[in-house]
């Protein structure tokens, strides 16, 4: 996803808009660059590859504008070079774009026509000549660039500089996020918080299809309808601290550390702990309700099938958990007795997004479990269940997963106390064993040393499988997501029980086989799994808890033993080791561990 930061300033900007687009390298990219409005002409530099070329290229070509955009481009159209780095350039404008505008053929094929030329192959170089298109008409910037919005289909998030107008950004956003950041007589744009967060804590989080004006001292904001409006001025705690690695090498590392205080922060916010009973926010009732439907990506999914076996062993509740790209569809046969719940981090994911609106337009109440708490999808639900992690940097998602599980455990037990399929004894006493994980998530994280070592044979393998039952089979989807996402090996993550139906011809003594199993009742199944795969000379590494190792078979490779927990919260325990798993294998391969190839923090783009 791409990254966006625009300023008018009253001093020169360069400098600033390289730091805000190192603090948006999150989000993955392969380009950089930046442009700034200097006296009757726009400067524009560009690079392909890390800002570090883009500061090389500032260095030999100084950018002294004092209003100015920058852009980290993750490609869609056209391939990752410097033709197609943003900002692009037509005539009198300049801009930068995140999203896909899907009518770009017909309308580049009209400015051609018209006689216009381009220089890229990107959709984005074609907003930028019909604004100039525009302008030519006599348009003023801002309506010009209204005339323009309206031809667009699509997905957008834009930052537009006017030769000529020093003290002007025009930005705009439709399906991928803006924000407005108010300085002290001067203005921010960025894609996120975190883009304006080195300059101000105050945002104005745009609505969808809202465009704006920015000069030194004001944001005039307009609707789509194009009808001045005012967006409330939010004070952002976007700390330093949380977005610094501290003493780590990697924001992962950090978030992996970071899980019990995350995990501790998300369930103090939905039980209360004097009494020990749960405390959902928000206004679903779960004894009336017949069905959740959970739509979700990557990570967010795994949490949500996590979810599902919570919510129907304890509440007798129907949940039905699909990937969104796929549900959004097929037409799914929905009812309006059912709550929708969106699964995002970042709750910008076009996918999710578009299933959740689906759903909504079916009529279905609607939540999201979510990080981003202005974000998209919790500004369009009926229900906000926030998870409090703090922001998650790494592109592969750790801290926000074991916080996404902590609420769908939450929302377990709250549920089958609504319902009446446990008593009020019984709700304290899980409240009490949810309020207890952070401290064994803990425990388990102190396993790095044992983990840091079958990290050294895992990274010579070619493939690697996770096999687990019950909950444990979602974290084995989970274990070898991480492993492929950040290490580069082919990793597959299966139901153990569907090892005989065909992986298990891929057993031989080259294969790591992570076996998932805490002592709990698919325990002697995921045991006599692991006897099958030895048998055919599988190299095991059975990671189990203080229980299950007086009961483990002998003969496995490792033995790796978490803390004994109850069933409830073993998968918030046992998710330390896989995810430390895949990092030491990351590192010890010399992988972009927090950008790895190909992958993008937020996926805005279908
Ligand atoms: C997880 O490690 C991945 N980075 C990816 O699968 C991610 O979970 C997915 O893209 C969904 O993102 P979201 O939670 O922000 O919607």
């Amino acid at each position: 996803m791409c990254g966006i930061i625009g300023i008018v300033g009253k001093a020169p900007v360069a400098e600033r808009l390289v730091e805000s687009l190192k603090r948006l390298e999150y989000r993955g990219y392969d380009s950089a660059g930046v442009a700034g409005v200097v006296g009757g002409g726009v400067q524009r530099r560009r690079a392909k590859g890390k800002i570090k070329a883009l500061e090389e290229v500032l260095a030999a070509e100084p950018l002294t504008a004092t209003t100015g955009i920058g852009h980290t481009r993750w490609a869609t159209h056209g391939a990752p070079n410097v033709a197609n780095a943003h900002p692009h350039h037509a005539g009198r404008v300049t801009l930068v774009h995140n999203g896909i505008i899907e009518n770009f053929a017909e309308l580049k094929a009209e400015l051609a026509a018209a006689g216009r030329t381009f220089e890229s192959d990107t959709d984005t170089e074609v907003i930028a000549h019909l604004i100039d298109a525009e302008l030519a008409t006599g348009l003023a910037p801002i309506d010009a660039f209204k005339a323009t919005l309206d031809r667009l289909t699509g997905a957008y998030a834009l930052a537009v500089l006017i030769e000529g107008a020093e003290n002007l950004v025009l930005g705009a956003r439709r399906g991928s996020p803006l924000v407005v950041g108010e300085g002290q007589g001067e203005m921010f744009l960025g894609s996120d918080a975190l883009a304006v967060g080195p300059f101000t804590n105050r945002v104005i989080y745009l609505d969808e299809g809202d465009y704006v004006a920015l000069d030194h001292d004001s944001a005039r904001i307009f609707d789509a309808s194009g009808a001045a409006v005012t967006r409330p001025v939010r004070v952002v705690p976007t700390s330093a601290v949380m977005m610094e690695k501290g003493n780590y090498r990697h924001f992962m590392e950090k978030e992996i550390h970071d899980q019990p205080e995350g995990c501790q922060r998300t369930i103090a916010a939905y039980v209360d702990a004097l009494t020990s009973k749960t405390a959902i926010p928000g206004d679903v009732d779960f004894a009336k309700l017949e069905r959740i439907q959970i739509v979700a990506c990557g990570t967010s999914y795994i949490a949500g099938v996590v979810g599902k076996y919570l919510i129907e062993q304890l509440a007798d509740l129907p949940v039905d958990v699909e990937i969104a790209s796929e549900f959004r569809y097929r037409q799914p046969a929905l009812r309006p007795g059912a709550l929708v719940v969106a699964m995002s981090q970042s709750g910008e994911t076009a996918d999710t997004l578009a299933a959740l609106r689906y759903c909504k337009a079916k009529g279905m109440k609607s939540a999201v479990v979510v990080n981003a708490t202005e974000s998209t999808m919790a500004r369009e639900v009926d229900v906000v269940w926030p998870i409090h992690c703090g922001p998650e940097i790494g592109v592969a998602s750790t801290k926000a997963f074991t916080a996404q599980v902590s609420v769908l455990t939450a929302i377990a037990v709250a549920a089958a106390k609504a319902r009446g399929t446990i008593d009020a004894a019984e709700e304290q006493r899980l409240v009490k064993v949810l309020l207890e994980a952070p401290r064994l998530i803990a425990e388990a994280i102190h396993l790095e040393g044992a983990i840091k070592e079958i990290a050294a044979d895992v990274a010579k393998a070619r493939d690697v499988l996770y096999l687990g039952r019950g909950p444990m089979s979602a974290l084995a989807l989970e274990g070898a997501l991480k492993l492929k996402e950040i290490s580069y090996i082919h990793a597959e993550g299966y139901a153990a029980g569907e090892l005989k139906h065909g992986p298990i011809a891929l057993v031989d003594d080259q294969t790591p086989i992570v076996i998932l199993a805490p002592y709990d009742s698919w325990f002697e199944k995921s045991a006599s799994n692991m006897s099958e795969v030895m048998a055919r000379g599988g190299q095991v590494i059975f990671i189990t808890d203080t229980l299950g190792v007086k009961h483990a078979p002998e003969g496995a490779k490792v033995v790796v033993t978490a803390p004994a927990s109850d069933p409830l919260v073993s998968t918030l325990v046992m998710s330390a080791p896989i995810q430390l798993l895949a990092y030491h294998v990351a590192v010890l391969k010399g992988a972009d561990v927090d950008q790895p190839r190909n992958l993008a923090k937020s996926v805005t783009v279908e």
